[in-house]
């Protein structure tokens, strides 16, 4: 259990007048408890209470792995024969759970199943509460900085040792795979979300999923891919030329990279987000392209490849140093080609660090 951001999350408690919060497996639990599980079919919960006591309740195949922290009030455990129904009620009971009026739970990490166990052990009174931790982990501390940036580090290199074996007439499919195996290899503990990799017009798509579509001579290619460190992500996106690219394309590309440029430039702490959206639109939309950046510029990143901060339009949150987030302006002309470029960066006390550093000048294979 990481004490401090425990005792950062019981002031958020204590702010939000919670009596208890209640997390599933995810992002935060792994945040709070250091232990990382996957949701399944087995109820697994992590309940506190505002005093900051902690019970535990996991299948016990889980547990072994488990090393229970001093202050943990109790764990529970329970074998696949019997259920989870009887630890759950000593893990309502230690809680106090019954009796509490305010349970915060992440709206977007507790499912139906975790939420109808407890009411079935009855506990209601959930509040939805979704930036409880995530506003602890909008700014990042030390070692989750040196985790992103060895994360960007292998995006980086594995592209670049991928670039040998890219050839017109590869499928996309064959390309993500290539570069996935060299993200591995470079100890990527896995991807982060589905590697995206469009040709010609299939980058337009914004999030297309590779398909056996062949490169022709004359495509720009979409790559949007990551790697995991520590469950730390990076996300990052460069658009390649195979073969002679249009004029029409040469000049969207130099577009996009602009305004990725001037969005970074725009960085520092107490700007907005809705600032550095803006910075990037601007450059977008003076070019004519206004209509065809269907997204925001960026989103935070972490042990959640989205998270805190947005940065779109209509979000005045001001930038603190420690915030990770992505830059990542595009343009998609349908039926056409896309072409996006995007980096990973921290806010420092005096600007920012870009923490992927792969080349954005236009390279053709
Ligand atoms: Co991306
Ligand atoms: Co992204």
């Amino acid at each position: 259990m990481n004490a401090s951001r425990v005792q950062r999350l019981l002031k958020e408690l204590e702010t939000g007048g919670f009596s208890h919060a209640i997390f599933a497996p995810g992002a935060s639990l792994y945040y709070l408890s250091g232990m990382r599980m996957h949701q399944s079919e087995r109820l697994t919960l992590f309940g506190l209470n505002a005093k900051g006591e902690g019970v535990l309740l996991l299948p016990r195949l889980e547990a072994e792995g488990v090393v229970a922290p001093s202050h943990y009030k109790m764990i529970a455990t329970y074998g696949d024969e019997e259920g989870p129904s009887h630890a759950l009620s000593q893990f309502v009971a230690a809680l106090g759970l019954k009796k509490s009026l305010k349970i915060a739970v992440e709206p977007l990490n507790m499912r139906w199943f975790e939420i109808q166990s407890l009411t079935a052990a009855g506990v209601t009174s959930f509040i939805p509460a979704e930036e409880l931790v995530m506003r602890l982990r909008l700014t990042k501390d030390q070692g989750e900085l040196d985790a992103l940036r060895r994360a960007a580090s292998i995006v980086d290199v594995a592209l670049q040792q991928a670039l040998p074996h890219f050839r017109v007439g590869m499928t996309e499919t064959e390309l993500a795979a290539e570069l996935e195996y060299q993200m591995r290899k470079l100890g990527s503990e896995g991807t982060p979300f589905g590697t995206i990799v469009g040709s010609g017009p299939r980058g337009a798509l914004p999030h297309g999923m590779p398909s056996d579509r062949k490169v022709q001579s004359g495509d720009l290619v979409v790559f949007d891919y990551g790697a995991m460190v520590d469950g730390y992500a990076a996300d990052t996106t460069r658009t390649l030329a195979f073969g002679e690219l249009s004029e029409r394309a040469k000049e969207v590309y130099e577009v996009v990279k602009e305004a990725q440029a001037t969005a970074i430039q725009s960085i520092r702490p107490g700007v907005t987000a809705e600032y550095v959206d803006k910075a990037a639109r601007n450059v977008i939309e003076k070019a004519g392209y206004g209509d065809f950046f269907t997204h925001r510029t960026g989103h935070g990143l972490g042990l959640d490849v989205h998270e805190f901060p947005s940065i779109v339009s209509g979000n005045d949150l001001k930038l603190v140093p420690g915030m990770v987030f992505t830059v990542e302006p595009g343009i998609y002309l349908p039926d056409q080609f896309g072409v996006r470029i995007e980096d990973d960066v921290v806010v420092t006390d005096t600007g920012v660090e870009v923490i992927t550093t792969f080349t954005k000048e236009l390279m053709t294979i």
